[in-house]
């Protein structure tokens, strides 16, 4: 009840905190109001230990209690040096901007260039990012906050801000949503552990904040895939982070095979995402059965190398290609599918053409094509070789929520997402029900045929309507088709 009253009022005196002893005339005092927290709060604040981890779902009001927690602590004291990490810059500057316009009047310095903020007291909070933690050397910290604290870079905390805390005896908060047992994770089991009395945790979900809506939290809770919902909102630390693909490892079986070679018997799915700009175009071929069989990335920005490569694969292996066909894509796609038609390759050699077609992504459909891939590798409806760059990829892929508890998917910055796209690209063609899945060429006639039977997964689909199949007519090629 005391330290409630203590909060609600939060009335303090700043310059009382800690009297110089060269002041002669008597201090200023000035009356500091912070926010009024909620009680899940209010137990943080409460809180002596010098290291606090906070784990909360999101919208819980960590931030919030940060925030005011830290300015406490710099008008608090006299020349403290406080610091703010957050993973970027930018959600630093969210923590800047709400202090700077509450704290006006008793700020004495602000710079949004330096993300500086300087009070009466003497202190002052720098705010960082953690991507940048070379810039945290070299300072002796008082108090640290670690807001996202799931998302910062870990050398930042043991290379650098734990150091400067062991000097100077300095307090640290962690806050953040759990993002799997990762080192945020180890940092909260430490504050469970009695060998840690410094160390204390806490937990608590987002609708423990009185201040969020219960609908939008029931909605989540509809909306949202259920191990998504239990790590953003209920704060659990899941064994297998909410990250996108779960059961990477079980799908992943031996090497890739450079002499892999077609196999009649066998239909075959590219997937194929364009280098563009400056990024890696990747083509990934997967089998009926969805086992990757060959792969490739190239960092070639020509368009013609591009497509000439991504047109040989599809020849050889008789495949049907799914690209992106967003931006430059587009045109791509028209120029492949022409590849396509031709029934020689530059060589005069004979080729059995193939078809392309393009996906068009909007966040909608991305949503759509990265879940069918999330679904595919939970239920290991798929292979891949141990190609690092893929399998890495696959485990970096993350998910943001935007504020209106929209997924969207992405590799983190500076990372790339083209294996995954390309492989998401390649798995979504080899489940379509498409045309005649399996062709075999018999070599008395050079007649194409039906082979469903040898994919018994296929049958489920019933597909012998093999609609839009355009193949060009040929009289080498004639085709057949049987119903089934
Ligand atoms: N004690 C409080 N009083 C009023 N509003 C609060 C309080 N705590 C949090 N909020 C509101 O809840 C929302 C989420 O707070 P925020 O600090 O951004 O959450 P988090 O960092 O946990 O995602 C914000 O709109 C914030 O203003
Ligand atoms: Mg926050």
């Amino acid at each position: 009840m005391f330290v409630a009253l203590l909060y609600a009022l939060f009335i303090f005196l700043c310059s009382f905190a800690l009297p110089s002893k060269q002041t002669i005339k008597a201090p200023l005092k000035q009356k500091v109001r912070l926010y009024r927290p909620h009680k899940g709060q209010l137990r943080i604040h409460n809180s002596k230990a010098r290291f606090r981890v906070v784990a909360c779902g999101r919208r819980f009001g960590k931030t919030l209690m940060a925030c005011n927690e830290i300015v406490k602590f710099a008008l608090e004291h006299r020349n403290a040096t406080c610091a703010w990490v957050a993973p970027s810059y930018r959600q630093s500057k969210i923590a800047y901007r709400l202090i700077r316009r509450a704290m006006r009047e008793v700020i004495t310095y602000k710079s949004d260039s330096e993300l500086r903020i300087e009070f009466k007291s003497g202190s002052s909070i720098t705010f960082y990012s953690s991507d940048n933690y070379d810039a945290l050397r070299g300072n002796g910290f008082h108090f640290i906050v670690l807001d996202e604290c799931a998302d910062i870079n870990e050398l930042a905390w043991t290379e650098v801000l734990q150091p400067t805390l062991a000097d100077t005896n300095g307090k640290a908060l962690f806050i953040g949503t759990p993002k799997g047992r990762n080192f945020f994770f180890r940092l909260f089991a430490r504050g469970e552990d009695e060998a840690y009395p410094d160390w204390e945790s806490f937990h608590a979900a987002t609708a423990d904040n009185p201040y969020i809506r219960r609908e939008n939290i029931e909605a989540a809770r509809r909306e949202l895939p259920e191990d998504t919902f239990a790590q953003e909102y209920l704060a659990v630390f899941l064994e297998e982070s909410a990250g996108v693909f779960k059961g990477i490892d079980a799908i992943i079986k031996g090497l890739l095979n450079p002499d892999y070679k077609y196999d009649p018997k066998q239909a075959y799915s590219l997937g194929w995402d364009p280098a563009k700009y400056n990024d890696f175009s990747v083509i990934t071929l997967m089998d009926a059965a969805r086992r990757v069989v060959a792969w490739t990335r190239i960092n070639e920005l020509d368009y013609t190398v591009q497509l000439k490569l991504v047109a040989e694969i599809a020849n050889k292996f008789h495949a049907h290609v799914l690209m992106d066909m967003t931006g430059v894509g587009d045109p791509l796609l028209e120029q492949l599918k022409q590849l396509g038609y031709k029934t020689e390759d530059d060589a005069g050699n004979k080729v059995p053409g193939f078809h392309a077609d393009g996906y068009l992504f909007t966040n909608a459909s991305k949503q759509e094509l990265v879940q069918g891939l999330q679904l595919g590798v939970q239920h290991r409806d798929l292979e891949i070789p141990d190609i690092p760059v893929l399998v890495n990829e696959m485990r970096i892929f993350q998910y943001e929520l935007s504020p209106s508890r929209k997924i969207i998917y992405s590799a983190p910055k500076g990372y790339h997402d083209d294996c995954v796209i390309s492989l998401a690209l390649a798995y979504e063609d080899a489940k379509q029900p498409r045309g005649p899945l399996v062709w075999s060429v018999d070599e008395t006639k050079d007649v194409r045929t039906l082979e469903m039977t040898e994919l018994p997964e296929n049958k489920q689909y019933q597909i012998m309507e093999v609609e839009k199949w355009e193949e060009p007519e040929d009289e080498g090629y004639t085709i057949e088709m049987e119903a089934y």
